[in-house]
């Protein structure tokens, strides 16, 4: 059991009460997620199974691996959309993107030509080996700019752990934080583990994601739930806020 030890703690046999997964990569052939729309519909079947009800797939941006603009996104999210349907599976697909912080991403944020979770929250991520220098520039001026930034999976970037109260700071700067479900399983060691264990403690934890990419992802995540490993009570997250566009 990864994190409350409380007696009263309840075991949970799927994520519906999350509503809403507002993490994944889903859309065939834009990024290293699905690779194809026969695996991106195996994907959304096991997420389905796994409780969500929705699933807005977040596509990586991040110019020097996937330069994915706008206009790609969308074209895959409809086919996405119309494939599901066709299909015949039922869950809704909303479509936005995980923007990568280097130093391209101040002209994406320029042009304003993002694409946003629902109420203008953004999905973002950077480096696993250092902070961007631009870090938190970029999250004031998306604040200025009237978006919601979100950090995706903070319990992953182990060095900002390190830098006393930087967490805090990202937070008092008006970001929210995402974490992986997988983390809590120990998926990416140990270490992400117990940083992810420590942001739920402090009650630093917004949302939830899969980041799901492939179909191990969904049998760890299954697996984790029939051996009991996650327990309620959970933070207070709002994923289901995120519901409605
Ligand atoms: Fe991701």
């Amino acid at each position: 059991m990864f994190f409350f030890k409380r007696k009263s703690r309840q075991t949970i046999t799927d994520f519906s009460f999350l509503h809403t997964d507002i993490h994944s990569h889903l859309i065939p052939g834009i990024d290293d997620g699905a690779r194809d729309m026969e695996t991106a519909l195996e994907l959304v079947r096991g997420l389905r199974a796994l409780g969500f009800k929705r699933l807005i797939t977040t596509p990586h941006v991040l110019p020097e691996f996937y330069p994915n603009t706008k206009e790609i996104i969308v074209e895959g999210g409809q086919r996405l959309q119309e494939a599901v349907k066709m299909a015949g599976i039922e869950v809704e697909i909303g479509y936005a993107a995980e923007y990568f912080f280097d130093e391209k991403f101040g002209t994406l944020l320029e042009k304003d030509e993002l694409l946003t979770l629902p109420k203008k929250h953004l999905l973002v991520e950077m480096s696993f080996f250092a902070a961007p220098p631009e870090l938190e520039e970029y999250i004031f001026h998306l604040k200025i700019k009237g978006y919601q930034p979100i950090l995706a999976h903070p319990e992953r970037y182990l060095y900002l752990a390190k830098i006393a109260g930087k967490y805090e700071r990202l937070r008092d700067m008006g970001c929210l934080f995402q974490l992986n479900l997988l983390s809590l399983i120990g998926y990416y060691g140990k270490p992400v583990q117990s940083n992810a264990e420590l942001l739920l403690k402090n009650g630093w934890v917004e949302f939830f994601g899969t980041d799901c990419h492939h179909s191990q992802h969904i049998r760890l995540l299954e697996s984790a739930l029939a051996k009991g490993r996650f327990a309620l009570p959970w933070p207070a997250v709002q994923n289901s806020a995120l519901a409605e566009s």
